[in-house]
């Protein structure tokens, strides 16, 4: 039903013919869910749409989450959290420096985001007009998959600690942070999840740590913990297990925070203007 075009790569897909500017049938929603459930990124390209239209959409997958970074979302629109290098009247627009390292949306809470809805507003391009600013993500259940058995063995049923104050405060693009809030700090304790997740729908496994957040792996000797917790960062974002998406204007892109991890390319700057918008789908604890 849908026209679905794989990128050839270890996961992601175009669907082509879709306009999310249209009202779209129940069983065209169900095929999207299904289509992003097998191919983990899924996304459509020359879409139109006002901020309205995004949260209204993103709003059938399931309950929307509102970032703690409230200076970063959209005025007017709470679940829309704003990542762009732009500034206007001296403020950043939203988060200038989101993704510098592997991650999942909202890994460091109990219960992690099931996926966001990302929308392309601007793309900077290169002299040549080349796009810059892409985004690359990685398999988690490839990555899984693919995990050498002695690995398997020392993570099998183990926990691992994930921070949101470690992925706060790394080094950024932009300068340092304002220090988190107590209100920030109480909505985001340290919590501890299982390294290979059960993705929710397809019951895959999923290698679920993360060079953003995960800080320990949990009753592993810190030497021992670090040691492991690099080969596993170093696993997952191998290139093939990979796929780079390279923007253009009004692209519409929906990843899966349990069976991927993402990151940001940084090879442009001012004047070079980025704007993307992101919805953040609330998820369920891992098992
Ligand atoms: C993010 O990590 O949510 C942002 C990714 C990007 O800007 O490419």
């Amino acid at each position: 039903m849908l026209d679905i075009k794989p990128t050839g790569a270890a996961l992601g897909a175009e669907i082509r013919g879709i306009d999310l500017s249209q009202p779209m049938a129940e069983a065209t929603l169900r095929a999207i869910e299904h289509a992003l459930h097998e191919h983990e990124v899924i996304f459509f390209r020359g879409q139109r749409i006002g901020p309205e239209q995004h949260v209204a959409f993103s709003g059938r997958f399931g309950e929307l989450e509102k970032h703690i970074r409230v200076e970063c979302c959209k005025p007017g629109f709470p679940e829309i959290f704003v990542v762009s290098n732009v500034i206007e009247n001296g403020k950043p627009i939203g988060t200038q420096d989101a993704g510098l390292f592997w991650h999942s949306d909202l890994a460091y809470m109990a219960r992690p985001s099931r996926g966001s809805l990302f929308y392309a507003h601007e793309v900077p391009h290169d002299d040549a007009g080349k796009p810059l600013g892409d985004t690359m993500f990685a398999s988690t259940t490839a990555a899984w998959r693919a995990l050498p058995e002695d690995l398997k063995r020392i993570v099998a049923g183990r926990r691992a600690v994930t921070s949101y104050a470690k992925g706060y405060y790394r080094d950024r693009n932009s300068g340092p942070r304002p220090p988190l809030t107590e209100a920030q700090k109480a909505r985001t304790p340290d919590v501890e999840h299982p390294i290979m997740r059960t993705h929710p729908y397809t019951k895959k496994p999923c290698l679920f740590v993360n060079e953003g957040y995960t800080t320990r792996i949990v009753d592993l000797p810190p030497e021992e913990s670090g040691r492991v917790l690099d080969l596993l960062f170093e696993h997952v974002s191998r290139p093939e297990f990979v796929y780079r998406h390279q923007w253009q204007e009004g692209d519409f892109l929906i990843w899966d925070n349990c069976s991927t991890q993402h990151r940001a390319v940084f090879d442009y700057a001012l004047p070079q203007r980025r704007r993307m918008e992101r919805t953040t789908l609330t998820g369920t604890a891992p098992f």
